[in-house]
C-alpha cells in the first residue's frame, strides 16, 4: 500500500536540506520538499551535490519524533533511518526495472555506478532524536555528466526511458513513508530491517580491494554485514573481524 505525501516544490534554493530546516515547523511529518535546481546542493563529506536543472530528483523528506510524529528513537538507533530511507529506493527502483544495491552507508548503486546518494541529517534532544532531514539526489534523466564524478549513471541511462519528475516523486515519497513507518514507526520491525538492508549491500560475501583511512594501505576484504549502530562488518583474508566507522574504509571500484 502507497501513502500520500505532501510535496512542496520549489524552482530554486540553495539546498532542500537548508530549504525544509529553515521552514521545518510548518511541515507535518513525512512531508517533501522538492527543487528543481539546487544552487548548492551538499552531499556527504563536505563534498557538493550538482544536478542538472529539471533533470533529476533532488528533494528532502522531513521526519519527525515524538507528538505529531514517530515514536521517540533513541540516538544509537539513528542508523535505522538511513535503513528505511535506502530500502524505500531500493523499493523504486525495483519497480522501475533495474537491480539496485546499497553501497554502505547510504549510497545506491546500480553495478558498479552510483544512481543515488543521501544525506540523512538529524537534530538531537538529549539522547533522542528530534527531527531528521533525510536528503535524496536521485538520478533520472540526467545523461551527461561532470567528469570529476567517478561512476555515476541515471535510470535514463539504464532503462532508455524519459521520465516525468512529479508523479515519479509521488511514487517514491509514498514508498519512502511505507519503508520509514515498516522500520521506525509504531510496533516498527528494526529486525526486518536488518536483513532486507544487508541482503542488499553492494559486494557482500566476496573478497574485494578496500583501503584503511587509518594507514592508507589497499586491503582484500569481505563486507560480511553492518553492526546495530551502522559499521561496516568486513572479514580479511586472515579471517580476522575488523568494523569500520563511516570515512574509516574507502571501496575501490
Ligand atoms: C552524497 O552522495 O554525497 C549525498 C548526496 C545528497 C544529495 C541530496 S539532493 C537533495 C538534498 N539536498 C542537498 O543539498 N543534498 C541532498
Amino acid at each position: 500500500m502507497e501513502d500520500k505525501v505532501k510535496i512542496r516544490w520549489v524552482d530554486e534554493t540553495d539546498s532542500t536540506q537548508d530549504e525544509l530546516r529553515r521552514r521545518f515547523p510548518e511541515h507535518d511529518n513525512l512531508s517533501v520538499t522538492a527543487a528543481v535546481f539546487q544552487t548548492a546542493g551538499r552531499g556527504q563529506r563536505g563534498n557538493r551535490w550538482t544536478s542538472g536543472r529539471g533533470l533529476n530528483l533532488t528533494f528532502s523528506m522531513l521526519l519527525k519524533f515524538g507528538e505529531g510524529g514517530f515514536p521517540a528513537l533513541e540516538v544509537s538507533r539513528q542508523f535505522e533511518i538511513t535503513k528505511a530511507a535506502t530500502l524505500g529506493v531500493v523499493s523504486y527502483l525495483e519497480g522501475k526495472g533495474v537491480e539496485p544495491t546499497i553501497k554502505w552507508p547510504n549510497d545506491i548503486y546500480v553495478r558498479d555506478k552510483k544512481i543515488c546518494g543521501m544525506l540523512v541529517e538529524n537534530v538531537l534532544d538529549g539522547d533522542k532524536l528530534s527531527h531528521s532531514f533525510v536528503g535524496i539526489g536521485l538520478n533520472m534523466n540526467q545523461r551527461e555528466f561532470d567528469p570529476s564524478l567517478t561512476n555515476p549513471v541515471s535510470l535514463s541511462k539504464l532503462t532508455g526511458e524519459e521520465y516525468d519528475l512529479k508523479p515519479e516523486l509521488e511514487t517514491l515519497a509514498s514508498l519512502l513513508a511505507e519503508s520509514f513507518r515498516r522500520f521506525i514507526g509504531e510496533g516498527g520491525t528494526a529486525l526486518t530491517g536488518d536483513r532486507e538492508y544487508e541482503n542488499r549491500l553492494y559486494r557482500k560475501g566476496r573478497f574485494h580491494d578496500y583501503v584503511s583511512r587509518e594507514d592508507g594501505k589497499v586491503f582484500q576484504g569481505k563486507i560480511i554485514g553492518v553492526s546495530p549502530e551502522g559499521k561496516l562488518l568486513v572479514v580479511n583474508r586472515k579471517g580476522e573481524l575488523n568494523e569500520f566507522a563511516f570515512k574509516e574504509i574507502n571501496f575501490i571500484i
